[in-house]
């Protein structure tokens, strides 16, 4: 739990419960060393409590990487929710996780995640101010997906060119598992740049409309890893490259949005012996982060923002840079590269 040998354990984590709600929330915070510890917080049913809180301490770490990567003033930390089994009452149970949020006297700073909203994060100020991702009159602010799906496009772009030599996304061929928040605009993205997709949803309705709106050959959800494509987009959940996905690979590039894509170090080492290149998740899905950032620190505004979740492009390019010299997977690279940046920046 104290984290492993090479890797700064967690500075706090705060187990919270509120028996009027239903709350039990775990709040991890794993750095502060670059500012407040910045990262979404997850609603989600577990099948028990060390599960979520895996979940916590591992979504946290990779906060950490994904800040410092990204250039920003905030160290890395993330919460999850456990889904109550029962009836509840969404916004009082939300308004009780605020209070523990603000109970850490800006030491985490909250956001959307996997099965949280903007009226979520919304509700939540009137019981803290450490909330970011609201919807804002007049102001920039809200759902981070569309810049999350930014990144993780000119990531694409970036690998095609540099892995395959093309000089643009027609005609490449795409699999996006999953059509979600972001997976439906990356969706979008590719295909105005002429991509060709290859898309599978566990929400039929979804992959219909993708069908009918972006000319998507639809496969199931057990073939979308082994599709006959040239780049994987994972945008659903964790751990989808492992052992048994790897093998069936035929893409020469994965790039997508879902946090904690490589079930272990090791099957990062899998794919490069594959000779399939990796951008590792952190790396490219970092527009989210970066758009309520901004939003938190009052500098919102859609242009600048769009313009910095667009230099992910150069950290891309950069990497394929350094492990032309370094020789390791751009796992280990980038890996190495942002613990190098968990340091309080020079300039915040
Ligand atoms: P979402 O919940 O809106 O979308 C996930 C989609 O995946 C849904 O359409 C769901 O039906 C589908 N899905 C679930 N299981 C599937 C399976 N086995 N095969 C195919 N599709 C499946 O979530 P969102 O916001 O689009 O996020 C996607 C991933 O990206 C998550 O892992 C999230 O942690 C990560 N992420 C999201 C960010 C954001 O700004 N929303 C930022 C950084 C990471």
């Amino acid at each position: 739990l104290f984290g492993l040998p090479d890797q700064a354990p967690h500075e706090q984590v705060l187990l919270a419960a509120d028996p009027e709600t239903g709350l039990r929330a775990i709040l991890a915070v794993h750095s502060t060393a670059r500012g407040p510890a910045f990262g979404g917080c997850r609603f989600w049913s577990y099948d028990n409590e060390l599960a979520a809180l895996n979940d916590a301490l591992r979504l946290s770490q990779g906060m950490s990487l994904k800040n410092a990567l990204a250039n920003l003033p905030f160290g890395g930390g993330k919460a999850v929710i456990i889904k109550p089994a029962g009836d509840f009452d969404r916004p009082a149970l939300f308004a009780a996780f605020g209070r523990a949020v603000q109970s850490l006297n800006g030491a985490y700073i909250t956001a959307e995640d996997v099965g949280t909203t903007t009226a979520d994060m919304k509700g939540m100020m009137a019981t803290t101010q450490y909330v970011s991702g609201i919807p804002r009159e007049g102001a920039f602010g809200g759902d981070p997906s569309p810049k999350t799906a930014f990144g993780v496009f000119v990531s694409i772009d970036e690998g095609v060119r540099r892995v395959m030599g093309r000089d643009s996304l027609e005609g490449v061929r795409v699999a996006l598992q999953g059509l979600g928040a972001v997976g439906w605009h990356l969706a979008e993205y590719l295909h105005k740049a002429g991509a060709k997709l290859v898309v599978a949803d566990v929400n039929a309705e979804k992959v219909s409309r993708a069908q009918a709106e972006f000319g998507a050959t639809a496969v199931s959800v057990s073939d979308i890893l082994g599709a006959d494509v040239d780049v994987v987009a994972p945008c659903a959940l964790g751990a989808v490259l492992n052992s048994t996905t790897i093998p069936a690979l035929r893409a020469r590039l994965i790039a997508g949005a879902a946090n904690n894509q490589l079930a272990t170090a090791a099957d990062g080492d899998a794919l490069q012996a594959r000779g399939i290149t990796y951008l590792p998740d952190y790396l490219v899905n970092a527009g989210g982060i970066i758009s309520v950032a901004r939003e938190f620190r009052g500098e919102g505004e859609e242009t600048a923002v769009m313009n910095e979740v667009a230099q992910i492009r150069g950290r891309v390019s950069e990497l394929l840079d350094r492990i032309k010299t370094s020789g390791q997977t751009p796992a280990r690279e980038a890996d190495a590269w942002a613990r190098s940046l968990l340091v309080k920046p020079a300039k915040a």
